[in-house]
């Protein structure tokens, strides 16, 4: 899928955002591996540790789905009350959720902006030396990558 069309999704999804608290409203459209995408806004909470990122939203709603490989995410965001005109990019906890499901070489992360303009990072750039839980795992359960 066509990087536009992506950060076009991402923008849709910012709609939904529900960010009382910050007004900083973001969007997230996740790219599958079998083309599918699922698109994720930021939630937030009076109790504020509760709230979760707009990428931790679509890679939650696509791994309850069953998906488990992905090729990028486009991710948009900035004051609620305008249209995103500078990057957004993800924060550690979303980096570190990208890590878990995703090859750091190969995941796009695409920041892009409301004209659909856009700079891509692979995720390695963005989390060097990332924990990747090598030994860490104790069931047979493999990870995706
Ligand atoms: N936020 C995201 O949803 N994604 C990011 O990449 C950065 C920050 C949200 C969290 C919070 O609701 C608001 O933006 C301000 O930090």
């Amino acid at each position: 899928m066509e990087h536009k069309k992506l950060i076009q999704a991402a923008l849709e999804a910012r709609i939904f955002s529900y960010s009382p608290y910050s007004g900083f409203a973001v969007g997230a459209a996740l790219l599958c591996e079998d083309g599918s995408v699922y698109t994720g806004c930021n939630i937030e909470n009076a109790a504020f540790t509760p709230t979760n990122c707009a990428e931790r939203t679509a890679f939650f709603k696509a791994v309850s789905e069953g998906k488990r490989r992905f090729k990028a995410v486009a991710i948009v965001g900035g004051p609620a009350e305008k249209e995103p005109e500078t990057l957004c990019s993800p924060c550690g906890v979303c980096r570190q959720v990208m890590m878990e499901f995703c090859c750091p070489q190969d995941f796009l992360v695409i920041l892009g902006r409301a004209d659909l303009s856009f700079e891509e990072y692979r995720l390695c750039e963005l989390l060097p030396l990332g924990f990747a839980g090598d030994g860490v795992k104790k069931s047979g359960e493999d990870k995706p990558v």
